[in-house]
């Protein structure tokens, strides 16, 4: 599936994930700037921070417990509505062509 990373700079990255991959993984992996994943993917650093276009939202898994405790302690506000973890997100078909934008900060 086809995801796009759009920087805060307006520059955007368009990746081809393969499916059970993490949107902090394949970030990290292909060196997006933006997504820092500190804690690995454990939900407990909030390094892995992204705001969903709304155009995917109803697609995505709910908020974990976990992801939203830490969503509470995001470097850039959290936004109500599109913010979650990249690592808790898993990419499958159904989010082919999901547009995530970047935070200013991670740290
Ligand atoms: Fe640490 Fe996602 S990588 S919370």
């Amino acid at each position: 599936p086809k995801i796009t990373f759009h920087q805060p700079d307006g520059r955007s990255d368009v990746l081809d994930v393969p499916d059970g991959t993490s949107l902090m993984r394949a970030a990290v992996t292909n060196s997006i700037p933006g997504i820092v994943g500190e804690c690995g993917g454990q939900a407990m650093c909030a390094t892995c921070h992204v705001y969903i276009r709304s155009a995917h939202l109803t697609d995505l898994p709910d908020v974990g417990e976990d992801e939203d405790e830490m969503l509470d302690c995001t470097a850039t506000a959290r936004d109500p509505q599109r913010s979650r973890l990249g690592c808790q997100i898993l990419v499958t078909t159904t989010l082919d062509g999901l547009e995530v934008d970047l935070p200013e900060s991670q740290i």
